[in-house]
């Protein structure tokens, strides 16, 4: 992706807080909004890989990032997070919730109670607090936008995928009420399903694929800088990417 690209769009001066920064999806984005010259606030659990993005945003040369390691099952400390945000930037232009975890793949009559609630509480009930935190800010933006990362596991749910089908499930009925109750203002919802990409998380969830045959991270950007664009509001629904991408080539 360039400037000159269709897609490219400049998020001079936005805040972006971005989820699951830390690597695979949630990393390429932050790299994109920083690129479009967005201020990242980049958040995840590993450090030493928050502060690697950092050294790579600021490589960039047109953006700064702001680091929060957080664990998003500490909701109070989401809270704290929206509080910092309103106090330094008094406003949220764009947030891109991210992160996300499969947990075990096992037959829910034999799931681990912990991993349930480690799933939901990361894929579903972080959402929440996202939503409860950060849409006073969303909405002190000119046009504040918010993307949740969903899955085709949603509407498909597949054997030994329980705690993660139901959580994006969850996810999915969510974000929905959420944009139904924000259409009479600038805020506006999109739900991206990926579908396969090259991440730890796929590689879990499939050990036996080879990784190569799958499209990179970054190749998602340029959706979510559509999807971003102010001028117009995103497609209702969960957007595909894998659709997306097979629209624009055909
Ligand atoms: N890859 C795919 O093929 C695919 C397909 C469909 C949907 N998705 C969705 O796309 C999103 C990104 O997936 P990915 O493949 O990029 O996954 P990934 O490479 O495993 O990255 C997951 C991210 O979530 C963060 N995270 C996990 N638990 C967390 C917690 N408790 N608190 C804060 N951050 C946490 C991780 O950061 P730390 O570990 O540093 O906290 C990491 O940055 C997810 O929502 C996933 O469900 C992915």
């Amino acid at each position: 992706m360039n400037a000159d690209s269709p897609t490219a769009s400049s998020l001079d001066g936005q805040i972006a807080l971005v989820t699951g920064a830390t690597r695979g999806i949630g990393r390429a984005i932050a790299l994109g909004l920083a690129q479009a010259g967005a201020h990242v606030i980049a958040c995840g659990r590993t450090q030493g890989a928050l502060e690697a993005l950092d050294d790579e945003i600021r490589g960039l040369g047109v953006a700064s990032a702001t680091l929060v390691p957080l664990d998003l099952a500490d909701g109070d400390g989401v809270d704290r997070l929206g509080g910092v945000i309103h106090e330094r930037w008094g406003r949220l232009d764009v947030l891109i919730s991210a992160a996300g975890l499969l947990g075990a793949t096992t037959p829910v009559a034999h799931l681990d109670p912990k991993v349930w609630d480690q799933v939901m509480a990361v894929n579903l009930t972080a959402n929440y607090r996202l939503i409860r935190s950060m849409d006073p800010l969303l909405r002190c933006a000119d046009a504040g936008r918010a993307v949740f990362l969903t899955s085709g596991a949603a509407t498909s749910p597949r054997a030994f995928w329980g705690p993660y089908a139901a959580s994006k499930a969850g996810l999915n009925a969510l974000a929905a009420v959420y944009a139904d109750e924000i259409e009479h203002t600038p805020v506006r919802v999109a739900v991206v399903n990926p579908g396969p990409m090259r991440t730890r998380m796929r590689a879990q969830a499939f050990p036996g694929e080879d990784p190569m045959t799958l499209p990179e991270p970054a190749e998602i950007v340029p959706l979510i800088l559509e999807l971003l664009d102010r001028e117009r509001a995103p497609a209702p629904g969960v957007v595909s990417f894998p659709q997306w991408t097979s629209a624009r080539t055909a």
